[in-house]
């Protein structure tokens, strides 16, 4: 079966892009990077495309202003590269802006995201900061299919970890980040091989074949 193309967006060191990026380098791996876009000239990230020879292009969002028509003409502007490479999913990797209802809805069910807590607790940014001062026990990583509301999209899959007594966010966020790097090449392998989707609904199915173990890692039931 040909392989799905993946467009990865960025907006900073691009970590999660590495890891995509790794997984799709062996041949078994059902997904390959066509795109990648920052919404940064300075993203790191853009190295490690140039580095993997993999198309890279910065949109930056300051060249369109500010206000709702300079979102849309933005959001506009995603969408024409994306439509332009013909990719089949779309991985939001530290990604860091908010999109219109319409560019969402147009990428419905393509569109996934890897946030840095067990959603729906957590939503937003300063999110290890709130954990530790929250003192959550288990923590984790959560890849979603994008919706209007901001981290609140259908789950695909989640890691969880231990919060440690001495943790720090950056500790924390350490931690988080090793399960995001097992945690999306995971989930989007489910979703390239066809074995998971969003339905009409709204709702994540798995094919019968799918074991719990593959979108659940830390504890693996
Ligand atoms: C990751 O921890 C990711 O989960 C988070 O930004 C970091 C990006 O790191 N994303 C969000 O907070 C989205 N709300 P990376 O650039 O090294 O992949």
């Amino acid at each position: 079966m040909a392989r799905k193309k993946l467009a990865v967006l960025i907006s900073g060191r691009g970590s999660n892009l590495q890891s995509l990026l790794d997984a799709a380098a062996a041949k078994d791996f059902p997904a390959e990077i066509a795109l990648v876009i920052s919404n940064k000239p300075d993203a790191g990230g853009l190295a490690r495309a140039e580095k993997a020879g993999v198309p890279q292009l910065t949109i930056n969002h300051r060249d369109f202003g500010k206000g709702p028509a300079a979102r849309a003409a933005f959001d506009g502007a995603l969408s024409d590269a994306l439509a332009k490479a013909d990719v089949d999913f779309i991985c939001l990797a530290g990604f860091m802006r908010i999109l219109t209802e319409e560019f969402v809805e147009r990428w419905r069910g393509k569109l996934i995201n890897i946030h840095p807590s067990l959603l729906p607790s957590f939503k937003g940014l300063d999110v290890h900061e709130r954990m530790i001062e929250a003192g959550v026990k288990i923590a984790g990583c959560t890849v979603h299919f994008v919706t209007a509301e901001m981290d609140a999209g259908p789950i695909i899959g989640q890691a969880a970890v231990p919060v440690m007594p001495g943790d720090d966010a950056d500790t924390l966020a350490a931690r988080i980040l090793t399960e995001e790097h097992r945690l999306y090449p995971a989930c989007v392998k489910l979703l390239a091989e066809g074995k998971a989707r969003l339905t009409a609904k709204g709702v994540v199915e798995f094919d019968s074949d799918v074991g719990a173990g593959a979108p659940l890692l830390n504890p693996a039931p």
